[in-house]
C-alpha cells in the first residue's frame, strides 16, 4: 500500500492562515510583530530561504527587515548590528541565516542574540530551556515535523523513534521533542555501527544528514512514519531528500515529500515564533 503523503505545504498554509488572525489582532492592541533577517554573503540556497522567510512575513501581515551583508563583513560588524536589533523595539526576532562564512564564529553570533528575540531557539539559554522541559521558542525545523506527526494522527507515546544526523539545528532538538512526548529515542550518526539496522527498528523515522536519498525503503520497517528533512539538488536538477522516496513510500504507512514536506513546515514556525516573540515582549 502506498503511503500517506504528508502535506507540509497545506498544512503550513492553514497554520499561517491562523498566525495572520493573530497578527491582525495584536495590531488592535498596537503590538505589531517584526522580523530581522540577516544574511552574509551570497550563498544561492540560502538566498532562497530568506526569500522565502520574507515572503510568509508578508503574508501573515507581518513586517521584515532584511540586512544583507556582504562576504567580508567582519565578526564584529556584525554582533555590532545585533547588539542594535536587541534594543530595536520595532524588532521582535532576529534571524541570522546560517551557514555564515568561515572567518565568523558562529556560536559567538547566536550567543550575542537576545534569548527573547531568538526565533530560531539556537542561543545556548534556549536550548537549556528545551532540555530543561519549559521552553519559550521550539527550533524551527524539530517543532515543525511535530506538528506533521500530530497531523498524521500517530501517538509518540512508547513509540520507537529513530532520528538520523546529529545537528544543533535539527538531529539534537529533533531527539528532545520526541523524548518529551515520550518517544524512545535512538540518535544515528555518521559512527553509527549499522544505520540500516537501527532504522530499520524505527516507528517514527527522522533522516536529516544532508546525503541525497541516503536511507532506503529496505531500512524503513513496514508502516513506519518517514520524515525526510533533506533538500539535495542533485546535477540534473532535480530536488531529493535524504529518503530514496520512491522504495520508502511503498513501505512506510506515512512518508514527507521534498520538496512540499518539512520545508514548509519549518517557515510556518518560525512565523509562530515571532508572534510568540512580540506577545511576550509587550508584556
Ligand atoms: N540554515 C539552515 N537551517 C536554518 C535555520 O533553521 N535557521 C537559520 N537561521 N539558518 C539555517
Amino acid at each position: 500500500m502506498e503511503a500517506k503523503v504528508l502535506n507540509g505545504k497545506e498544512l503550513s498554509t492553514k497554520i499561517k492562515e491562523e498566525l495572520k488572525l493573530e497578527v491582525d489582532e495584536l495590531k488592535k492592541s498596537n503590538i505589531n510583530p517584526g522580523l530581522a533577517v540577516i544574511i552574509v554573503g551570497n550563498d544561492p540556497a540560502s538566498r532562497v530561504y530568506v526569500n522565502s522567510k520574507k515572503k510568509a512575513c508578508a503574508e501573515i501581515g507581518m513586517e521584515s527587515f532584511e540586512y544583507a551583508l556582504d562576504e567580508n563583513t567582519s565578526e564584529e560588524a556584525l554582533i555590532d548590528l545585533i547588539h542594535k536589533l536587541n534594543k530595536d523595539e520595532k524588532v521582535s526576532g532576529i534571524l541570522v541565516q546560517l551557514p555564515l562564512p568561515k572567518h565568523i564564529d558562529e556560536e559567538k553570533v547566536i550567543f550575542a542574540i537576545d534569548p527573547s528575540k531568538d526565533v530560531d531557539a539556537f542561543h545556548p539559554v534556549n536550548v537549556g530551556k528545551l532540555m530543561t522541559g519549559n521552553p519559550d521558542f521550539l527550533p524551527c525545523t524539530p517543532a515543525g515535523i511535530m506538528e506533521l506527526i500530530k497531523e498524521s494522527g500517530i501517538d509518540i507515546s512508547g513509540k520507537e523513534c529513530v532520528v538520523v544526523g546529529r545537528s544543533n539545528i535539527v538531529g539534537k532538538p529533533m531527539a528532545m521533542l520526541l523524548l518529551s512526548k515520550n518517544g524512545t529515542v535512538t540518535v544515528c550518526h555518521s559512527r553509527t555501527a549499522d544505520i540500516e539496522e537501527v532504522c530499520k527498528r524505527a516507528d517514527i523515522l527522522v533522516v536529516a544528514v544532508g546525503k541525497p536519498e541516503f536511507i532506503k525503503g529496505s531500512s524503513v520497517k513496514p508502516g513506519a512514519v518517514v520524515i525526510d528533512v533533506g533538500i539535495n539538488r542533485l546535477e540534473n536538477k532535480k530536488l531529493v531528500g535524504d529518503v530514496e522516496y520512491e522504495s520508502a513510500s511503498c513501505v512506510a504507512s506515512a512518508i514527507t515529500p521534498v520538496p512540499g514536506g518539512v520545508g514548509p513546515m519549518t517557515i510556518a514556525m518560525l512565523m509562530k515564533n515571532t508572534v510568540k516573540a512580540a506577545r511576550l515582549q509587550a508584556k
